[in-house]
């Protein structure tokens, strides 16, 4: 295929992410799934946005979820998502998704909605609010996807079991009105396993809702922080012998080295390990130091940002006006195929999208 074409091949893939607006984003959010934003929005066309009415489920209070949507916008143009290459919005902005996910509610299932395994998590961890959206959250997720007909959503292992609902419904209002309109999306895979980022504190994956706070390394960690967390990281009593096998939170630190340091600099600690010379003081200082150098740029960005409220109403602005076109588009089309509404009606005028 010629050069140009399969460029634009490429750019009529669409892809569609977001993030819940939780908390402050950490490493594990930057190298499991920004970094991956980065790569794709310079290729395909890419809609990423702050999941906030997925994290309703949990009941935040209102101002913390007020805060955490506009870090969250900041913190995703302080890592480098450009308003120019991806559209970039706030869910709550697009009330298109709101009436997708009615429909899609008429052809999704009680039975496969509660087996899925995050619902079955959440009613173990928050019985006492098992409430419908909880329930139907895969079925939000799939309206997020589907109003834009993406093919490709890049996620984390976790949420493959939601995805596979997504297909179900695609597949599913296909076929009950006659129709090729949702492609089936699927996952987004890199080469390779998805990186799973260890917690500083000897745990498997740094998360922001698992973990203790010691463990996981914030985007907006000052750097005497960094230092002070990375210092504190477990490990162990040193190799015994040459050759010995790491420990689980020693592989962890080499895993974070691996991200953030030089090839040369994961080599030589790796040469100190195996031939026992080891300090891992020396480690954690250069661990600190390299992620100081990762994050320094974006932190100076997001001062920018945080700076120019006015910019960032504009660019969610622009983002949610560029969402809702799409949508509108996949919309009426649904409602053509339902038939719902009156014939060769005029839909009514959508109002303007909500500033922050
Ligand atoms: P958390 O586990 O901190 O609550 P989220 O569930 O909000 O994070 O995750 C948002 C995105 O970041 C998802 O795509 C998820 O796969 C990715 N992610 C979160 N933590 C990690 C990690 N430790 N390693 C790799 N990817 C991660
Ligand atoms: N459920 C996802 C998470 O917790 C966030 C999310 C909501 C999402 N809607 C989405 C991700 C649509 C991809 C596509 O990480």
């Amino acid at each position: 295929m010629p050069q140009q074409q399969q460029k634009e091949t490429q750019q009529n893939i669409r892809v569609v992410s977001g993030i819940r607006p939780t908390g402050d984003l950490h490493l594990g959010n930057y190298f499991g799934a920004i970094q991956n934003f980065l790569y794709l929005q310079e290729k395909h066309t890419c809609f990423f946005f702050i999941a906030d009415w997925h994290a309703l489920t949990t009941h935040p209070r209102p101002a913390e979820l007020g805060y955490a949507t506009q870090r969250t916008l900041q913190l995703y143009l302080a890592c480098g998502l450009d308003p120019q290459k991806a559209t970039i919005y706030i869910q709550s902005h697009v009330p298109e998704i709101a009436e997708l996910y009615l429909y899609l509610n008429m052809i999704a299932y009680l039975g496969e909605l509660e087996r899925c395994p995050t619902f079955k998590e959440k009613v173990r961890l928050q019985p006492d609010n098992v409430n419908a959206g909880l329930l139907t959250y895969p079925v939000l997720m799939a309206a997020d996807i589907l109003i834009h007909r993406a093919q490709y959503v890049p996620v984390g292992k976790d949420q493959l079991p939601h995805l596979e609902l997504a297909r179900d419904y695609a597949r599913r209002f296909n076929h009950l009105y006659e129709t090729d309109l949702f492609p089936e999306p699927q996952p987004y895979t890199f080469q390779g396993e998805p990186i799973k980022v260890p917690g500083l504190d000897g745990s498997p994956k740094m998360s922001k809702t698992g973990s203790s706070e010691k463990g996981v390394i914030f985007l907006t960690d000052p750097p005497e922080v960094i230092r002070q967390k990375v210092k504190r990281a477990v490990t162990d009593s040193g190799p015994q012998y040459p050759g010995q096998p790491m420990s689980e939170p020693v592989q962890n630190l080499f895993t974070l080295l691996e991200l953030v340091s030089s090839p040369e600099t994961v080599n030589y600690f790796r040469e100190q390990y195996q031939s026992c010379k080891i300090r891992y003081a020396e480690l954690k200082h250069q661990l600190a130091e390299d992620i100081i150098r990762l994050l320094t740029p974006i932190q100076e960005r997001l001062k920018e940002l945080e700076a120019n409220p006015k910019q960032l109403q504009a660019i969610a602005y622009e983002g949610a006006t560029r969402a809702r076109t799409s949508a509108r588009e996949t919309l009426q089309r649904v409602r053509e195929a339902i038939q719902i509404g009156l014939k060769g009606e005029t839909p009514p005028p959508v109002p303007e999208p909500l500033t922050l």
